[in-house]
Formats: C-alpha cells, sequence, structure tokens
C-alpha cells in the first residue's frame, strides 16, 4: 500500500515535471504544430536588449519572461546570440513562461552580403555553432539563416545564397541528429520580389534544398486600415498556396500612436489565420527606435556610459511597461486564441511552388538555378550593364525595412540607433506606397 503511493507520488511528480515542460514545435505541412497535436499560432515578441545576446543574463530573462507570460506572448525572436555563452538558465525561464524561441543564426560578421554574396566555410561554421548552442533546448521554435540579406529588389540574385544556407544548414542538423527544428528565413517587404522570393526559396522538387518556414517582415497595417487599405489581402493572396509555414517576422507599424495593434486581430483572427502562423511584434526594449513595449528606465543622453547603458538607454533592469501600448497589445492577444486544425485532421496536400522565372527589372533568379556550394561569392552587378563594380550600398532602404538598432541589417550590420523615428516612418512610407 504504501509502495504503492510512493509510486503513485513519484509517477505524479513526473508527470507535473512533463507538464511544465514544453513540448517541441514542428513544421508540417504549411503549419505548425506541437507535440500533442495542437496547431501553433506565434503571439511573438522581437527581444535584443544587447547586440551581443539577450540570452545570457538568466535573472535578466526571468522578469522579462514573466511580463511577456502576462502580455500573453508565447514566443521571443533574437538576432544575435553568442553560441559560447550559456542559454540555459534564460532558456529554462522562457520555458517555464511558455515561451518559445526564433533565433537568427548569423552574426555581425557572418551574415550574407547582398553586393558580395558569399556562402563560405567561416560562415556555415558560425552558423553550426549557433545550431548547435540551441538544438538541446525543447522550447527552440526555429532558426532563420538571414534577416533582409536582400533589401532591394535588385540585390534578389542574392537568394540563392540564402537558400544554400537553408540547405546546408538543414544537412548539418541531419548529420547531428537534431530534432527537425525549422530553418527558414526572415524577409524584408519589398513589393516588386512578392511572392517570387518566398515561392523561390520553397521551390524545388528536392524539400532538403528549400527552406522550412518562411518569415515576413512587414510594417504595412498603420492606424486604421483594413485587409484591403493595409495591403493584407496581397499578402494573403501569395500565402494561400504556401506550402510551408509563412507569419510574420516583423511587425507593428509606429507611424499612428498610441499602436492598437489591429493588425493582430487580422492575422490572428479569421482573415488570416487559415494562412498565416502569426506574427512577432518589433519590439520589446524601448530605444531609440521608438518601437519599445517596456522600458528599463528613462533615457539618458546617448554620450553616458554605465552599466547596462548603451545609446541613451538602459538595456536590464526591472521592466516597465510602455503605456498604453503593452495594454492594447495584451487585450488584443486575450481576444485573439485561433485553434486551427488539429494535426490528426490535417493532411497537407499543397506542393512547393514552381520556381519563378527571372522578371525585367524585379525578381532576377531565372527558375531552379543550381544552387552555389560553400566557397562560391558572386558580385552583384549593376541591373541592365555588365559592369563587374558595384554600387550600391544597400544602406538606406535596408535600413527602413529593418528598424531595429541592434540587429544586423543587409549590409554587414550597421546599426541605426541614431536614425530618427521620422525617418523611419518616411522611408516605410516609401517602401509600401510602392
Ligand atoms: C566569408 O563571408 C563573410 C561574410 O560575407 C566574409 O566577411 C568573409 O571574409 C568570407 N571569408 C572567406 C574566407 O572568404
Ligand atoms: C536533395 O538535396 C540534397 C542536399 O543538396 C542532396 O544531398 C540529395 O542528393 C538531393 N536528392 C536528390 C534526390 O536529388
Ligand atoms: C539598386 O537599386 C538602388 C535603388 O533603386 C540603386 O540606388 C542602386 O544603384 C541599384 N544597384 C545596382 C547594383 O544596380
Amino acid at each position: 500500500m504504501f509502495a504503492k503511493s510512493l509510486v503513485t507520488a513519484a509517477l505524479l511528480a513526473n508527470a507535473a515535471l512533463t507538464a511544465a515542460k514544453l513540448s517541441p514545435i514542428s513544421a508540417v505541412g504549411s503549419k505548425f504544430f506541437n507535440g500533442n497535436g495542437d496547431q501553433f499560432f506565434m503571439k511573438g515578441i522581437a527581444y535584443q536588449l544587447t547586440p551581443a545576446d539577450p540570452l545570457i543574463d538568466t535573472e535578466q530573462c526571468q522578469r522579462d519572461a514573466s511580463l511577456m507570460k502576462t502580455l500573453g506572448a508565447n514566443a521571443i525572436r533574437v538576432y544575435h546570440v553568442d553560441p559560447n555563452g550559456d542559454h540555459t538558465g534564460c532558456m529554462t525561464a522562457f520555458a517555464d513562461a511558455g515561451i518559445y524561441l526564433l533565433v537568427d543564426l548569423d552574426t555581425f560578421n557572418t551574415a550574407i552580403d547582398p553586393i558580395v554574396a558569399s556562402w563560405n566555410q567561416t560562415q556555415f561554421d558560425a552558423y553550426a555553432k549557433v545550431m548547435d548552442a540551441f538544438a538541446k533546448y525543447d522550447n527552440t521554435l526555429g532558426y532563420f539563416v538571414g534577416n533582409e540579406v536582400i533589401a532591394l529588389n535588385n540585390q534578389s540574385e542574392a537568394a540563392t545564397y540564402v537558400k544554400a544556407a537553408a540547405r546546408d544548414l538543414k544537412a548539418y542538423r541531419k548529420s547531428k541528429g537534431y530534432r527537425e527544428i525549422p530553418v527558414g528565413y526572415s524577409a524584408a517587404d519589398i513589393a516588386e520580389l512578392r511572392p517570387m522570393l518566398q515561392n523561390y526559396l520553397s521551390c524545388g522538387s528536392n524539400a532538403s534544398e528549400s527552406i522550412d518556414m518562411f518569415g515576413l517582415n512587414a510594417y504595412e497595417w498603420c492606424g486604421d486600415v483594413n485587409m484591403q487599405t493595409s495591403g493584407y489581402d496581397t499578402l494573403n493572396e501569395f500565402a494561400s498556396t504556401y506550402n510551408v509555414p509563412i507569419f510574420f517576422s516583423e511587425t507593428g507599424c509606429i507611424t499612428a500612436r498610441p499602436r492598437t495593434f489591429a493588425d493582430q486581430s487580422a492575422i490572428l483572427g479569421p482573415e488570416m489565420n487559415k494562412l498565416w502562423s502569426g506574427a512577432i511584434v518589433y519590439e520589446w526594449i524601448a530605444e531609440a527606435n521608438d518601437y519599445g513595449l517596456i522600458s528599463y528606465g528613462p533615457p539618458v543622453s546617448a554620450t553616458v556610459t554605465g552599466a547596462n547603458i548603451e545609446g541613451g538607454f538602459s538595456r536590464a533592469g526591472t521592466p516597465t511597461p510602455v503605456s498604453p501600448d503593452f495594454s492594447n497589445l495584451q487585450a488584443q492577444w486575450k481576444t485573439l486564441t485561433p485553434t486551427g486544425v488539429a494535426s490528426s485532421a490535417y493532411k497537407p496536400t499543397l506542393t512547393p511552388p514552381p520556381c519563378p522565372a527571372s522578371t525585367a527589372g524585379g525578381w532576377l533568379v531565372d527558375g531552379d538555378v543550381k544552387l552555389p556550394s560553400v566557397g562560391q561569392t558572386q558580385q552583384v552587378k549593376p541591373t541592365g550593364s555588365n559592369s563587374e563594380t558595384a554600387t550600391a550600398t544597400g544602406t538606406a532602404t535596408g535600413t527602413a525595412a529593418s528598424p531595429s538598432s541592434t540587429k544586423g541589417s543587409a549590409n554587414g550590420g550597421k546599426e541605426i540607433t541614431g536614425m530618427g523615428v521620422g525617418l523611419v516612418a518616411v522611408m516605410l512610407g516609401f517602401m509600401y506606397w510602392l
């Protein structure tokens, strides 16, 4: 009797432990599912407190994870990590709060450069190291092989390098016997490349050579708009036959204040949730770009230096919600709980899209071209000329599409902390007006 109840107690304790663990997410067809067979929709937050690695300070992660749980988040996106750091404390803190991680594999020095595109051993080794560092955590949701590598339509030839990176990291994942953690790309929203870029990355008859998921960084839903006036109906149209999970890897326009996050009810509601797997809202920390949902203290002069102060903002401490933006997002997410389809009832039928043909002045990759091998480099030529000299810097629109002060942009990680919000807004307006 006594022995039996001990066994029962042990079983119960074990069940409790298992329940506290987050069930790993996998990509099946065009959807994400957890291990219980429930469809997974991201309610995510971009989280990069410092350029180096926001996932090594356990106590900070615990404070942030706890408030994110209150907010209703179930995912974070981190752009840069140090693969040599110890991430267990932070990953546990986020898992305990029910939060998954999307992490970019590139670093400031190893991101694919769209002007002189390359995929070399140094890059591969660096990406693999980040994969190694996070493959062991059940709450690692996915990896990006690039963020906005292509920031202008005339850089679209670099897409072959992005796809080569996905191919090789997927092969590496397999060789190491890791769980099939999805490998994808996070794209700048460039009207002339829709839907060619997303289709190219998932096209072809060999699934080992295409992405497992596609993230779009889109800031088109500003203020009082709807599916039509925001352009989201167009995004829906291009997602309607997409064969792998597609989601917003950054979103959250700031041109209309306060932010109401009405886009969330479109993305997670009936208009889009049959096609899209949720969104990552940009971003957690308040800094110069003015997208922050919380702050760690009042801004100081940009020249002030001190522990955890950088670019005029505190980067650690107790997170204080930015009002009313934080509670507006919280209220949106509270009402949005799509259940989708159970994995047992889901039979994927969508096949990869055809590899798009090139178009004059637009998409520059013609069909299912041979992917570069490791060590290959390509100088992107100016459109319509044979000159070997690349003249573009990719900076202006590249940064407009990347309103982050800490992540690597297409041009190798230039920071834009000093960039004025007005300028970002103007440039964003320009992009979406196209
Ligand atoms: C590999 O690519 C990176 C990123 O473009 C570049 O900085 C580096 O110099 C390249 N290394 C070699 C050995 O070609
Ligand atoms: C599919 O792609 C992988 C990675 O490039 C390659 O190893 C494999 O041979 C390809 N399979 C077929 C059937 O071509
Ligand atoms: C690419 O387009 C940009 C913006 O239109 C332009 O400034 C740049 O010169 C172009 N680059 C090339 C290589 O043609």
